[in-house]
């Protein structure tokens, strides 16, 4: 089968497309054929080694894990003598985290890991991004801040994978969500449930009168410091962005600045919150937006448009 890898850290000019063996289930795991892969943020980065701190737990001179790809949507093709909850034929989709290894032909996953039956009203496309702005933005908006009724959330990059996954998380929760985009995302972003869109060209978020509850910052443009007189007294600024300024603030101030790594919440704790987007899938709530498709053979494309920070949802591959 054909997968896509990195030996080296750099440009995307480093990922190269090989002919591997199709892996064999283990006992407890599902063989996918894979139909549509997500190419992420996060992707970008374990590719380019950033933040370099990082690179203590995933390669200090090159990857330890040279497979690409966290999240997918495809076909069983075969399970394991132990597995009890697919079967072949069934549409699955989930995330491999950092196993990686979704872009590309075939995945073996583990039946008890991020892994469920595809919702019959959303395609395999739509499917393979959901792990990375849904789980993200849901793990933060209701794990860390429990958005409750009637609170007031700002969410700036509502454009993004991880924004427009919140505007419709935070709507469902029950949230007045105001979406920070630019001009062009404006009318899109209103259609995706924001009750109101901030212009980030025009309009520092520091300038608003208003006071909310949650300051959500997507991308990372913003920290505690720039958006305090807008929080309200028990409001937090929570960004999945990671930097020393956020390190720093939330040593000052853990209750009112939160980050989290979603990927290593305990795989128990991230199902419940992926089964529960499952849910909202099936009932039609929420709807994933995909921005460009690329093929296998054009995976250095995606993450070269990827990097160009302009994406508007998400972008998958898709297998033919
Ligand atoms: N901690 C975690 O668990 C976790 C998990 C997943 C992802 N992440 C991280 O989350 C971040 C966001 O990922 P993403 O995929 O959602 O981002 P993204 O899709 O790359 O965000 C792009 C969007 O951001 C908008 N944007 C750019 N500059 C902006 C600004 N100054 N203010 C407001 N919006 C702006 C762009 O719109 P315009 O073109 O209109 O500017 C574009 O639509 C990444 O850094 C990723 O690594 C963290």
């Amino acid at each position: 089968m054909k997968a896509a890898i990195y030996t080296k850290y750099g440009s995307p000019e480093v990922i190269q497309i090989i002919d591997v063996e199709v892996p064999s289930p283990q006992p407890n795991e599902i063989l996918v054929k894979i139909k549509a892969s997500s190419v992420t943020r996060a992707d970008t980065m374990m590719r380019q080694g950033i933040p370099k701190f990082g690179r203590l737990f995933v390669g200090l001179f090159k990857p330890k894990n040279t497979a690409l790809g966290t999240g997918f949507s495809g076909v069983v093709e075969s399970v394991g003598d132990q597995v009890t909850k697919f079967k072949i034929g069934d549409e699955v989709f989930g995330e491999k985290l950092f196993s990686n290894g979704c872009n590309a032909e075939y995945l073996c996953i583990a039946e008890n890991l991020v892994v469920a039956r595809k919702p019959k009203n959303m395609s395999h496309i739509e499917a393979a991004p959901i792990c990375d702005g849904f789980l993200t933005s849901y793990n933060f908006l209701k794990d860390i801040a429990n958005v409750k009724p009637g609170q007031r959330v700002l969410i700036n990059g509502a454009s993004g994978s991880l924004g427009t996954a919140a505007v419709q998380l935070a709507k469902i929760m029950g949230a007045k969500v105001t979406g920070v985009c630019s001009i062009k995302n404006i009318d899109f972003v209103l259609s995706l449930g924001a009750d109101e869109v901030i212009d980030y060209t025009k309009t520092n978020v520091n300038q608003l009168q208003s006071q909310y509850d949650v300051v959500y910052d997507t991308v990372g443009k913003l920290n505690y410091k720039m958006t305090k007189n807008v929080l309200t007294t028990d409001g937090v600024f929570m960004t999945p962005v990671l930097s020393c300024q956020v390190l720093w603030q939330m040593l000052w101030n853990p209750k009112k600045v939160k980050f989290a790594a979603t990927g290593i919440k305990k795989t128990k704790e991230l199902k419940r919150l992926f089964l529960e987007l499952v849910d909202f899938f099936k009932q039609g709530k929420l709807q994933t937006n995909i921005d460009k498709k690329y093929s296998l053979s054009e995976i250095r494309e995606a993450h070269q448009y990827l990097e160009t920070g302009r994406k508007v949802g998400n972008i998958v591959v898709v297998n033919p």
